[in-house]
């Protein structure tokens, strides 16, 4: 039997309805806070995906699902939203439309990283993108809308962490000083962070490795480097989620695993997954959009970890999954032809019906209506509908009514309220 692939996962119907549930809150949550869908290609130019997450990180250097598409060149299934977003602000000219474009995405994207648990090959973002505004007003609404979700859906143990990541003014003297301190630890580097410290200095701050933690435990904060402008940005962000109540820690050391950013950076934690602890993350890419060919326009936007979060509400709540209200028990040719019609007018009027098309006993009807948990039975036997009565049964009452036969799909509906 073939199987599917070790890092790949099919979700199943039950599972679903938590999917749908966060689907929904979520999108009306996005559409009052101004933002509107957009959908986008899975498979773009793997250029896109260097230039804009960078060529030393982790995604590009070896997480790429890339291959040679003939004349196109080399192509890649996207790792992350945010870069064909920008693709796509940018090709449509979405900034000559309106001054601030709000956007967002639900689909899936595609990392080849160690599978466990919390971490896919293919797994799913829910991801959200402005353009056009600088304002610290708009990191903090970002920030206050996303912890709304969560909190919209009863997510417990995650916490907003958040950084400043400068800019370049200010960002190049951090990397020095930084830079510094990890010649000075050489020795007590693991391989990655040795190559990343010439080229990318950032992502040395981030490494689990105990030995690396150590040599960087006295590594100069990023704060005490910001430049006026960033300074207040940040000040700024800070402030407003006070005011609005949003809990968040300073985190000197959250770092994002792409490069894009400059200026705000956050992350959702949970203590609820074990290693794969980060169930969103975003920031502020005000230069992105011009590096990627379009005009100079700030942008922040944030993905969070679709699956990660329906694992986590999933270990503390079950929705009532979605079972037929009516089930129609039709004996013999007869009737099955007359309630063939009646379920399909149901369904059409809203009312989820179930019909076996078999021929069966009453009996095996009943258990089958049992199995679907519906909550009322529609019976109908050549007796029945010689004296134009169809029964109708409360499953749970267990209460039967005689329901006539003309006019019956209105007659139902009304019943059952
Ligand atoms: P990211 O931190 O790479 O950011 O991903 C966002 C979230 O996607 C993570 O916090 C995590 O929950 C989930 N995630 C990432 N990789 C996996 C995986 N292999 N399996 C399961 N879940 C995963 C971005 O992608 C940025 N584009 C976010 C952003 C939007 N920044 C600005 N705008």
């Amino acid at each position: 039997m073939i199987q599917l692939i070790k890092g790949f996962k099919d979700i199943l119907p039950d599972e679903i309805v938590l999917w749908q549930y966060i689907e929904d809150t979520a999108r009306a949550l996005f559409e009052d806070f101004g933002f509107r869908e957009i959908r986008l290609p899975i498979v773009e130019k793997s250029e896109l995906f260097s230039k804009s997450i960078g060529d030393t990180t982790d995604i590009v250097e070896k997480e790429m699902y890339t291959f040679e598409d003939g004349k196109r060149g080399n192509v890649t299934l996207r790792p992350e939203a945010t870069a064909s977003v920008v693709r796509s602000y940018i090709q449509h000219k979405m900034y000559a439309e309106e001054p601030v474009r709000k956007l967002y995405t639900i689909g899936p994207m595609f990392r080849r990283e160690r599978p466990q648990k919390g971490r896919y090959r293919q797994f799913y973002q829910i991801d959200a993108e402005v353009f056009g505004t600088a304002s610290p007003y708009m990191d903090a609404q970002i920030i206050f809308m996303l912890v709304s979700l969560f909190n919209k859906l009863a997510v417990q143990n995650v916490s907003a962490h958040i950084n400043s990541l400068g800019c370049p003014v200010c960002r190049p003297d951090f990397q020095k000083a930084l830079f510094s301190l990890l010649e000075s630890q050489k020795d007590h580097l693991c391989e990655n962070c040795l190559r990343r410290s010439e080229k990318n200095p950032l992502r040395t701050l981030d490494c689990k490795v105990p030995s690396c933690r150590n040599a960087l435990k006295d590594a100069p904060s990023i704060l005490d480097f910001l430049c006026g402008d960033c300074q207040s940005h940040f000040n700024t962000v800070k402030d407003l989620l006070t005011r609005q109540n949003i809990p968040f820690d300073i985190d000197k050391n959250l770092v994002r695993g792409l490069d894009y950013y400059t200026r705000t950076a956050f992350e959702i934690l949970t203590t609820s997954l074990g290693a794969q602890n980060a169930v969103a993350g975003g920031g502020r890419y005000d230069g992105l959009v011009e590096a990627l060919g379009g005009p100079s326009q700030p942008a922040i936007g944030f993905a969070i970890g679709f699956d990660r979060l329906a694992e986590i509400m999933a270990q503390n709540r079950t929705l009532p999954p979605k079972n037929p209200k009516i089930y129609i028990a039709a004996l013999g040719d007869t009737c099955r032809n007359l309630a063939w019609g009646w379920a399909s007018d149901l369904c059409l009027d809203g009312v989820q019906t179930e019909m076996d098309f078999e021929e069966r006993s009453l009996k095996s009807h009943m258990k089958r209506a049992d199995k679907f948990h519906a909550d009322f039975v529609l019976i109908l036997g050549d007796n029945e509908r010689e004296n134009g009565h169809a029964l109708f049964r409360n499953m749970e009452s267990k209460e039967q009514i005689s329901v006539p036969l003309d006019d019956l799909v209105p007659q139902l509906i009304k019943i059952i309220g």
